[in-house]
């Protein structure tokens, strides 16, 4: 996993909680002593370690982890990958093009790096469908992520969420 999810999860918890809380997480998960550079991708094992110690930490489920952790991110991401956003996009034009143009240019910055596998199609001017397939099973950060666009532009999203055969369909609609 991308350094910058690891980087933000760190900064996650000490801005929710705090400093203490971190190292705790960290000791339970083994990675006490471990520093995750920015620009690399770390072992998916050790992102799934954090959680799990949060989980068991912070006395939550992993879904509502998942997701207040994918809210948090998502400006700092809009923020980190400014340049590739076009500024007449509102939130379904964003997420219409995020395949192409964010996790595009992750994978090709950081070769490592396996963002998830999205389809994503422009059902009508008010609906855009992901249908999201990743061996990590973390669509919770991507519907974290989606509700932050939605107040990113002060848009109301309503997203219906459906398991599919390999995956997870998501249909976000503008209301
Ligand atoms: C704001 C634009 C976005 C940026 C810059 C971005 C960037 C990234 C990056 C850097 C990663 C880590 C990839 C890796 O280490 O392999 C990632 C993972 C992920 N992204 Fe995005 N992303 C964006 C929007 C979205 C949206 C809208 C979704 C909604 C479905 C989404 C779903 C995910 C999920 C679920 C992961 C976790 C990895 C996985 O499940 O395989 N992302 N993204």
């Amino acid at each position: 996993m991308h350094g910058i999810i690891f980087v933000l999860f760190s900064k996650f918890v000490r801005e929710k909680h705090d400093m203490k809380t971190l190292f705790k997480i960290q000791e339970e998960a083994g990675l006490k002593f471990k520093i995750h550079e920015v620009n690399k991708s770390h072992p998916d094992e050790e992102i799934v370690a954090l959680l799990q110690a949060s989980c068991k930490i912070l006395k939550v489920e992993l879904t509502d982890l998942l997701e207040s952790f994918g809210y948090y991110i998502a400006p700092e991401l809009l923020k980190t990958y400014k340049s590739y956003l076009n500024p007449e996009w509102k939130s379904l034009d964003l997420l219409e093009h995020i395949e192409e143009t964010m996790h595009r240019v992750v994978r090709s910055n950081t070769p490592d790096a396996d963002p998830p596998k999205l389809e994503i199609s422009r059902i009508s001017k008010d609906q855009v469908r992901i249908i999201y397939t990743s061996p990590r099973k973390i669509i919770s950060l991507g519907v974290g992520i989606i509700k932050a666009i939605g107040d990113n532009y002060q848009e109301k999203l309503k997203i219906e969420q459906i398991d599919i055969e390999d995956g997870t369909q998501l249909d976000i609609f503008l209301m």
